[in-house]
């Protein structure tokens, strides 16, 4: 059996004899000589045959389309002309497959390449997009460990919505209503009880109509949960696996970056410590530089932007927001009253990434606050008991992981870094 390479492995060896297999990204040719530009998930490598070599296959190497499958063998070289300066003399062709004409060109709209997205993943840049999710996935989960973090996984359906509000999926359950899960922060909140350190990767689901670029119905959730953390130690943990997840693309995803284009300076840049604000100097900044916002208001996009360019076009922690903004769970900063132990993370160009807080441990607090709020937790009234036997300070927060590759990608939407990217239109293919 032949030993197959990838592209890039072949480009590295630089000369002699290579076998590598592939698919089409490229063809032109005359009667004399065919190019085809070979691609594979690593690279692309422009590889050369002859009419005089291949006099009895010619026919079929003349109809090879854009994503035909080939595998062949020849000799490389570098070549300053080629795409990715280097060539392949091709000696034998085995071709797999003739493609059809295949549906995707640079003229469809975003549309169009939605209807496509199967294919259209098969792009250069969809590809390096989806190594580096990858990197950014696997670098969280080892990050997590190393911290002592244990993973542990919630049901991604209940029959109680844990966020709260309308933007809850409702799907059926055998005749009665289930909830799509919008985060796992309530599970957890009880088996940080048992493991102390808890972690987990999963889906969560938003039925919000926002059409923005940084939002999507379904998106991939790094939670993270300890018991006797705090509000600070909860910064450190988030803190660490940013820092930790991009060094890990810088080291290992180099190619990628590169055919993305992606902001080297600007990953290198995000080192331990991040600058940490408060909410209420946050909002004097924001009126320094003329943002119609006063203390109280929740920051629209442009604020929070604003705030990751203002500070040092850097990642910025954001601590002690009103209470009057926040969720019934974060706990109040005694040491600031009317503010909670709770952090946004926020990113140059994207703004929210990360969110966080030290949760509320007290029961009575927690039930008054529910009260106050007219929610009636009903069905979610076991997750009460963490406050009922045996409460501990802890603290948690959710990343969302499709922000996070973006941003690194300098992607200007999320819907680059998910594979099939959900939205309010959009769940086909
Ligand atoms: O701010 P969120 O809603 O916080 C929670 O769900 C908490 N329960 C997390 C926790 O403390 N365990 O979501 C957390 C993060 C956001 O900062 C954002 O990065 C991402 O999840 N996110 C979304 N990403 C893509 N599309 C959406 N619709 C998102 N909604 C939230
Ligand atoms: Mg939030």
């Amino acid at each position: 059996m032949t030993n197959y390479i990838s592209i890039a492995d072949a480009m590295k060896k630089g000369s002699g004899k290579v076998a590598v297999h592939g698919w089409v990204y490229r063809e032109r040719g005359s009667n004399k000589m065919k190019f085809l530009v070979l691609r594979d998930s690593t690279d692309i490598i422009q590889c050369v045959l002859s009419h005089e070599k291949f006099e009895i296959q010619w026919k079929d190497i003349d109809s090879l389309k854009i994503e035909s499958s080939v595998e062949l063998e020849g000799i490389i070289k570098k070549d300053a002309r080629a795409p990715t300066g280097f060539e392949i003399n091709v000696d034998k062709i085995n071709i797999i497959h003739i493609a059809e004409d295949y549906p995707i060109n640079k003229d469809l709209n975003e549309e169009l390449l939605g209807d496509r997205r199967h294919l259209w993943l098969r792009s250069r840049k969809m590809t390096a997009s989806m190594k580096i999710r990858s990197t950014v996935l696997f670098g969280l989960h080892e990050c997590a460990h190393k911290l002592g973090f244990t993973e542990i996984h919630a049901p991604s359906m209940s029959g109680a919505a844990s966020e709260g509000g309308s933007e809850v999926f409702e799907v059926g359950y055998f005749g009665k209503k289930a909830y799509m899960t919008q985060s796992w922060q309530f599970y957890a909140e009880n088996f940080i009880n048992a493991v102390e350190k808890a972690y987990a990767i999963a889906p969560s689901f938003r039925a919000e109509k926002s059409k923005t670029p940084w939002h999507v119905t379904e998106f991939w959730h790094f939670e993270l949960e300890g018991a006797w953390m705090n509000l600070q130690d909860d910064m450190d943990v988030a803190e660490k696996c940013i820092v930790y997840v991009i060094e890990k693309v810088l080291k290992e995803n180099k190619r990628e970056l590169e055919i993305l284009e992606a902001d080297i300076d600007m990953l290198k840049k995000v080192k331990a410590p991040l600058k940490r604000i408060t909410y209420a100097e946050a909002i004097k900044t924001l009126q320094k530089k003329n943002h119609k916002i006063k203390q109280g208001d929740d920051f629209g996009s442009a604020e929070e932007r604003g705030l990751a360019k203002y500070y040092g076009d850097n990642f910025i922690f954001v601590t002690n927001y009103p209470m009057s903004l926040l969720k019934f769970y974060h706990g109040e900063d005694l040491k600031i009253p009317g503010t909670g132990m709770n952090f946004n993370l926020l990113a140059p160009g994207v703004g929210e990434m990360v969110d966080g807080s030290q949760r509320e441990p007290d029961l009575n607090k927690l039930v008054e606050r529910l009260k106050k709020a007219k929610i009636d937790l009903g069905a979610s009234n076991w997750y009460l008991d963490s406050r009922r036997y045996g409460s501990v300070p802890h603290a948690g927060f959710g990343l969302g992981v499709e922000r996070f590759a973006a941003w690194i990608c300098g992607f200007d939407t999320i819907k680059d870094s998910i594979p099939f990217p959900r939205t309010p239109t959009r769940f086909m293919p």
